[in-house]
């Protein structure tokens, strides 16, 4: 049977086995679907030890996802503009590398949440690696305007300037502010930082949320209830991550298995899982 696996150093906690489970058994895929801790320090190594065993490819998480960009030996597109790999198949002698975290992210907020991308007015709260891996995806869903906001500001300014050929062949206004002086309202505000992990505020001013906009997370669980709470308050429809998990766990099916699982239904029953 062909087996695939997430990687990550934790992954315990990692939901994906349930996640994929589900769709081999709603599309009938004859496959399995394991969780595999990689040491810090040794990331290629276990995927060798995976290719060794016959395993067909693996989903990888937190803090290997660049590194498995490193290990690819040819990338999708959209991986290459992201600069790190979410997603690695095993062709035989080739491994390549995707990145599904951006159109995981598209897709939940405009087919699960019904919110319009195209024309609105966007900003990206954060400039790391989450902020990198669904910027591509996000241009490409024809926003009127996005502006990235990041505590570094130079990592803000890096990241557009890595997109700004997209931006101008998808006719996107791409542009940075300083977090600190943004105020204009938005549709829709992403946020992609870390920050919540430390228990810090959220990072960027109330006047951002237009009223009735959408606030979206990409961490789920505790991690994304302090930045709910905040959008709430201020008017605005809080969504937190655990759509975009499902979404770039179909789009990795897809990668793999050439078949869309019913994904929509799978984050049904995650959520009722989950209570
Ligand atoms: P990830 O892969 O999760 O994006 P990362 O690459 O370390 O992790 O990026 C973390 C993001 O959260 C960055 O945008 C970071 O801002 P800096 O680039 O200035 O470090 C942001 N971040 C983390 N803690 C923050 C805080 N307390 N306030 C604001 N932004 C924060």
């Amino acid at each position: 049977m062909d087996s695939y696996y997430v990687l990550g150093n934790p992954v315990e906690h990692s939901k994906s086995p349930w996640i994929h489970a589900r769709f081999a058994e709603l599309t009938g895929q004859a496959m399995r679907y394991g969780k595999r801790l990689a040491p810090l320090d040794g990331f290629a190594a276990t995927v060798r030890e995976l290719r060794a065993e016959g395993a067909r490819g693996c989903n990888v998480t937190v803090p290997f996802k660049f590194e498995a960009h490193g290990v690819a030996t040819e990338l999708s597109p959209r991986a290459r503009l992201a600069g790190a790999c979410n997603t690695l198949r095993f062709d035989g002698d080739a491994i390549h590398g995707d990145n599904t975290d951006g159109v995981g992210l598209v897709d939940d907020i405009v087919r699960n949440a019904g919110v319009e991308l195209a024309g609105a007015q966007v900003l990206l709260v954060g400039a790391g690696g989450a902020a990198a891996g669904v910027l591509g995806p996000l241009l490409e869903a024809r926003p009127a305007r996005i502006v990235v906001v990041n505590r570094t500001v130079g990592k803000a300014n890096e990241l557009v300037a890595h997109h700004r050929a997209l931006a101008q062949a998808q006719g996107v206004t791409l542009e940075v502010e300083p977090i600190e002086a943004v105020r204009e309202p938005f549709d829709v505000v992403v946020n992609a930082t870390a920050a919540s992990l430390s228990g810090a505020a959220v990072p960027v001013a109330p006047s951002v949320l237009r009223a009735g906009a959408l606030a979206y997370d990409m961490m789920y669980g505790p991690a994304a209830a302090g930045f709910a709470a905040w959008a709430s308050e201020h008017g605005a429809v809080a969504r937190d991550g655990l759509g975009m998990l499902v979404e770039q766990a179909a789009e990795s099916f897809f990668v793999w298995r050439g078949v869309r699982p019913p994904a929509a239904q799978v984050l049904g029953e995650l959520r009722a899982t989950l209570g």
